[in-house]
């Protein structure tokens, strides 16, 4: 049986580059499971063919796929014509903040590079619609809690953060020509894995995020997690983050898809949370408790660059885009959990 939604989306296709990174092969089956055609660009740098098989055994759906890199204009261009591109949805990006300390020239030629080289291949292809992958990092350490979209944009912290802020401003000003509808959606922290444990997150060598860290360490992949500093302004004095499934946040993009059908605004931002912070010390209890798990972990020193804490306020999305997060930070860790069970097999 078809639901009506399936029937609404049905043949429309959508370019998902970074497809088969983490949150991009989770919105690429929840864009099937609602009835588009998503056709997949990647380059493969940060992720791996058999996320491709995972989406397929999820959905019955083997979505084309092309192993290439978004600045390859003329290659974009190509694909844009040949599918009849409905609209694309921008996850190609460097997303490690350290590295990105190391490596900023080339965090702004992938990332910002990476997204003039789309839009040029939308223009000459007359693709309009765009959702963009943004963060939270643009908020910075936010003087008030939780942010709304109006909250100013800070000074970013990082050149990783920088990029997203300046992508950003690219669309804002490229939608004041009025052909171009964009939707950035500013994500909090995303974590976990799809409820059938066969696609999730899978980062290379040691993981920066707290969530990767816990699962592997439960599993022995590491020793100890340490906790970054106890001695914030918070009620345990470990940082506050808005941590939201990524199943959560995949729907949030074919919400983003539909809006942007219906909207007359040719630009618009909105956070993606669940609106509840929850500190170090109390995922780690979720963690522990949903799993039955016991977490080796040690309280070690501040992390430089960390924001003391930020969560969002979700009003306009469940207003605007009638999203929801439906998904607990327990959901999120048992999700998780699964996921590392599975890739020890
Ligand atoms: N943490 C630890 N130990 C670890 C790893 C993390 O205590 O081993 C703590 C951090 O100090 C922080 C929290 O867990 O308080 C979350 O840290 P993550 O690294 O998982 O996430 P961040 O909030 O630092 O970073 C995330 C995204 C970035 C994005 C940033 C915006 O990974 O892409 O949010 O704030 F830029």
């Amino acid at each position: 049986m078809f639901n009506v939604q399936f029937l609404i989306h049905m043949k429309k296709t959508i370019l998902v580059t970074g497809g088969l990174g983490f949150i991009g092969s989770h919105t690429v089956v929840e864009l099937i499971q609602s009835g588009y055609t998503p056709v997949i660009l990647d380059d493969l740098s940060n992720s791996s063919l058999k996320v491709l098989d995972g989406i397929e055994e999820i959905t019955r759906v083997r979505p084309i796929f092309y192993t290439k890199n978004v600045l390859d204009t003329l290659a974009v261009e190509q694909i844009l014509k040949e599918h009849n591109i409905d609209a694309v949805i921008h996850f190609a990006a460097f997303k490690a903040v350290g590295e990105s300390v190391e490596k900023p020239l080339e965090y702004y030629h992938n990332n910002v590079g990476g997204l003039i080289s789309l839009l040029n291949a939308m223009k000459k292809t007359g693709v309009q619609k765009l959702v963009f992958s943004s963060s939270c990092t643009v908020y910075g350490q936010p003087e008030k809690l939780p942010v709304t979209e109006n909250s100013p944009v800070l000074k970013a912290e990082s050149p990783y953060g920088n990029t997203k802020k300046m992508c950003e401003e690219i669309l804002y000003d490229i939608s004041k020509t009025g052909q171009d509808k964009t939707i950035s959606l500013r994500y909090f922290n995303p974590v976990g894995a799809h409820p059938s444990s066969i696609i999730g997150e899978l980062p290379l060598g040691i993981p920066n995020n707290l969530v990767p860290f816990i699962t592997q360490t439960t599993a022995g992949w590491r020793e100890q997690l340490t906790v970054f500093g106890n001695d914030y302004n918070t009620p345990d004095g470990t940082c506050i983050r808005d941590y939201i499934h990524v199943v959560d946040l995949a729907l949030a993009h074919v919400k983003a898809l539909e809006y942007l059908d219906k909207t007359d605004l040719n630009y618009d931002v909105f956070n993606i949370g669940t609106g509840k912070g929850s500190t170090v010390l109390e995922a780690i209890k979720a963690f522990e408790e949903t799993t039955s798990q016991k977490l080796n972990f040690k309280i070690g020193n501040r992390r430089a660059g960390d924001i003391e804490k930020v969560w969002a306020d979700c009003t306009k999305a469940n207003t605007v885009l009638g999203w929801q997060a439906k998904f607990d930070i327990k959901q999120m860790m048992l999700d998780a959990w699964n996921w590392q069970k599975r890739l020890e097999k």
